[in-house]
């Protein structure tokens, strides 16, 4: 029952990035990065990690990935110490404006 909720919470919303970044506007992206402010000091600069073991990098993956992965943490679906208190006040459009900003990132 928990899993058939979070597979469709997590769909609609890795849909709902994935119809979003085909396309997302620069004023969504740019949303998406002020947003981000608070995530660069784990997931680096643009979401490329200094330390990707411990902290996946995000720079230039796919957006309904990205965006499937920040709904499981927030509802609970994935529980981690450091990244669950980072999702709970998200909202969808704060997922798929984040999910979309760093997807247009480039991996370095
Ligand atoms: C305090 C450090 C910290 C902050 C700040 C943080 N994260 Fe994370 N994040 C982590 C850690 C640690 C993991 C890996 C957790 C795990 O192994 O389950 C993670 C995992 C993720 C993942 C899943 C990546 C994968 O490959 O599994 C995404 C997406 C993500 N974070 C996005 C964000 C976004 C967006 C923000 C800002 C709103 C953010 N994080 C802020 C520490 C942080």
């Amino acid at each position: 029952m928990i899993r058939a909720t979070f597979t469709a919470s997590a769909l609609l919303v890795a849909g709902l990035a994935m119809g979003y970044t085909a396309s997302a506007t620069a004023d969504d992206i740019e949303r998406g990065e002020r947003l981000s402010s608070s995530c660069v000091a784990c997931h680096g600069p643009g979401g490329n990690s200094h330390i990707p073991a411990m902290y996946p990098s995000l720079a230039g993956r796919d957006a309904g990935e990205l965006a499937t992965l920040l709904a499981a943490y927030r509802d609970g679906d994935i529980q981690d110490s450091q990244m669950t208190p980072q999702a709970t006040h998200l909202s969808d459009e704060d997922i798929v404006d984040l999910a979309a900003y760093f997807a247009a990132q480039e991996p370095k």
